[in-house]
């Protein structure tokens, strides 16, 4: 039964019988053309002019089962409010859990045994058929490791795949990198246009933003050596936080500074290698050796932070986590860029072509793209 109380009003919901509403929470959400544009749908309503003394001078629940709707009458203006039974159970707080998004990841995290069972799929189906396209992106989103494969070998097909899935994130790359052994064909301004190693290794971590979701294509990969290299940095991470939560806790509190410079820019950012959510779960894995700035600590702490950086650095190295595969000629590789980090073996110019072309998306938008496929079906 609908009961008033001083701040909320308790309402009896199916799936929870005493489910509690506050009054400035209900004002707030008020749906009325009035407070809520008709067709941006968005809130017009400023919350900060709510009085402080909002509550009900009326209250009641009309019409049957699924069409039922709570009808409030205000103490100010006699502003009246209607709400929906179903909209309101959708988003019962009372329980204090989050709302659930259609979006969210499932995280799978991996180790070597991915090595057999990366996520592959075939470029032409993820164009013809929706579900292979969300079952890609939610590959991309839960496990951070995928490879598209068959993609056409034409310059610039990468930008045009990141403009089919979502939209092009620039950085102070080329808005088309080109990763080739051949300095005055391309700009050859970091290590990846070499043939040495490449670590594992986050791309931008120089962003306080990084991109979210980076994007090889492989126009030709003939060259003897150069196998590619990947590792889920958040179950590195996690297995850290088990064995030793003095170095998880200095890396994620230890501001590091990278900084990439370009003939577009020159972009810098301080921040821990392990960024955390309020709830303490991991948000952003940033790692990059090649474009980490000297360290700028306190003499105790730079000890500690070696100790924990170079206890990271060689789990990630090792191969217990990281996987190694041969990318070929027409393949995709796409990694969750604030989670997987990927790297590549020495290889020789010589023995054969290697031309790689890169571009970047972000995860919201590849998230966003996850929610329009969904309610698309
Ligand atoms: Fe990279
Ligand atoms: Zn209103």
């Amino acid at each position: 039964m609908l009961a008033l109380k001083t701040s909320w009003l308790e309402l009896p919901l199916a799936d929870n019988p005493k489910a509690m509403f506050h009054y400035a929470w209900l004002r707030d959400n008020c749906c009325c053309v009035e407070c809520k544009h008709p067709t941006t749908h968005e809130r017009v309503l400023a919350t900060f002019d709510i009085p402080d003394d909002i509550a009900p001078t009326s209250a009641d629940v009309s019409g049957i089962d699924s069409d039922k709707i709570l009808r409030v009458v205000w103490n100010h203006n006699q502003h009246v409010s209607e709400f929906s039974i179903k909209w309101l159970a959708e988003h019962d707080y009372s329980g204090g859990v989050c709302l659930a998004d259609s979006a969210d990841p499932a995280l799978l995290l991996w180790g070597k045994e991915l090595h057999e069972k990366i996520p592959r799929f075939d470029y032409q189906k993820l164009h013809q058929d929706p579900s292979q396209l969300l079952a890609w992106a939610e590959a991309v989103r839960d496990i951070g490791l995928t490879i598209v494969q068959g993609a056409p070998l034409v310059e610039g097909e990468i930008e045009r795949f990141a403009e089919y899935v979502a939209v092009v994130r620039e950085t102070i790359y080329d808005r088309l990198h080109n990763v080739k052994a051949s300095p005055g064909e391309y700009n050859a301004y970091n290590v990846a246009s070499t043939t040495l190693e490449l670590k594992p290794h986050t791309d931008m971590p120089n962003y306080n933003n990084p991109p979210g979701v980076q994007m090889f294509h492989f126009l030709a990969n003939e060259s003897v050596g150069g196998e590619s290299t990947a590792v889920d940095g958040f179950h590195v991470a996690e297995q850290l936080r088990k064995e030793d939560s003095e170095a998880f806790n200095i890396l994620a509190r230890t501001p590091v500074r990278f900084k990439m410079v370009s003939s577009r820019g020159d972009v810098q950012a301080a921040n821990p290698l392990l960024t955390l959510d309020p709830l303490g779960n991991l948000k952003v894995f940033r790692f990059s050796n090649q474009l980490a700035e000297p360290l700028m600590l306190s003499v105790d702490e730079t000890e500690g932070f070696y100790r924990a950086y170079r206890k990271l650095g060689r789990m990630l190295d090792s191969t217990d986590y990281k996987i190694q595969f041969r990318l070929n000629t027409g393949d995709i590789m796409v990694t969750n860029n604030l989670r997987v980090l990927h790297g590549r073996n020495s290889y020789d110019a010589n023995s054969g072509a290697r031309h790689l072309q890169l571009s970047y998306m972000d995860f919201d938008d590849v998230l966003s793209r996850i929610r329009l496929l969904k309610s698309a079906t």
